[in-house]
């Protein structure tokens, strides 16, 4: 496995996405029936924590993202929640050295009674992840495919909530984030579900949506248009049975972050299958 998702860490797409799970996780909170308990299963969970002076300070992809985020003003509150969180784990300091990932940003926001389980299959991943998470008594990472386990998860929890992130090095991970999702949300039609994909060409990420059904609501960021599709031109949260206020979040989401740190010819779009 070549991926270390500790060189992309904070990046435009890494803000996207993390702004989007805390928004999806508040809303799920303040939604499920009479207050009860949300579980967040996270198929492909990396460190939980990244140190921003290694792989990422050689990548230059964090201080186009998070660095730039942390310098900004005036931010919508969707984006605005995520600069909070990262000043949290840098213990308010003004200069930003720890970036969260998912399983940490979501630990830091469970209430009593919720649980996250995050999957990971790289050895050394799930030691780091096991260490972000030592302090979060409903908070868990475990080794495994996070595929196949988050449909066993699944189905013993009510309404979760599923994130499902790979890093795209392999030929099948868009036909198993489609079934995975399509899975999870056949047998129980309360589960919401979020899976983050990387937009280079039209072609693959077109071929990736026809596979979904249902309610799905597509928010897209991109930084420039695809005129070279061997390069991140930008990124989706694809979600299923977002909760309501889902599109509006998401807009001002990829909207900042399209407009902030896009170039010539970026643009956001939010909208539904
Ligand atoms: C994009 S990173 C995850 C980042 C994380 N979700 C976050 O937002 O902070 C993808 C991770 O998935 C791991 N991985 C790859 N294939 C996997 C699989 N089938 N099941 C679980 N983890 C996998 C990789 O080792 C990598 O750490």
């Amino acid at each position: 496995m070549n991926y270390r998702h500790s060189f992309h860490a904070g990046n435009f797409a890494d803000l996207v996405k993390h702004a989007l799970v805390l928004w999806l996780l508040k809303a799920r909170q303040s939604q499920v029936a009479a207050g009860g308990p949300v579980t967040v299963i996270d198929t492909h969970a990396g460190a939980g924590l990244y140190d921003l002076t290694g792989d990422a300070a050689r990548s230059k992809e964090a201080e186009a993202g998070v660095m730039r985020l942390m310098a900004a003003e005036g931010l919508p509150p969707a984006i605005a929640a995520l600069a909070d969180e990262v000043r949290a784990v840098n213990d308010g300091a003004d200069e930003v050295r720890f970036y969260p990932g998912s399983p940490l940003l979501v630990a830091r926001a469970l209430r009593v009674g919720d649980g996250y389980r995050g999957f990971e299959l790289n050895p050394p991943v799930v030691d780091l992840l096991d260490q972000a998470l030592a302090g979060f008594a409903n908070a868990s990472g475990e080794a495994g495919d996070g595929y196949d386990r988050a449909m066993e998860v699944a189905r013993g929890v009510r309404a979760p909530l599923v994130l499902i992130d790979p890093p795209f090095e392999k030929p099948d991970d868009y036909v198993r984030s489609a079934e995975t999702a399509m899975s999870v949300v056949g047998a129980d039609r309360s589960a919401n579900v979020a899976v983050w994909t990387p937009i280079k060409d039209m072609e693959t990420f077109d071929g990736f949506l026809r596979r979904l059904s249902g309610d799905v609501l597509v928010a897209e960021a991109r930084l420039r248009p695809l005129t070279n599709p061997m390069k991140m031109n930008g990124c989706a949260m694809v979600m299923l049975n977002a909760p309501d206020g889902t599109d509006a979040a998401a807009a001002e989401v990829c909207g900042w972050v399209a407009q902030t740190l896009g170039e010539a010819g970026a643009k956001a779009e939010v909208w539904r299958l």
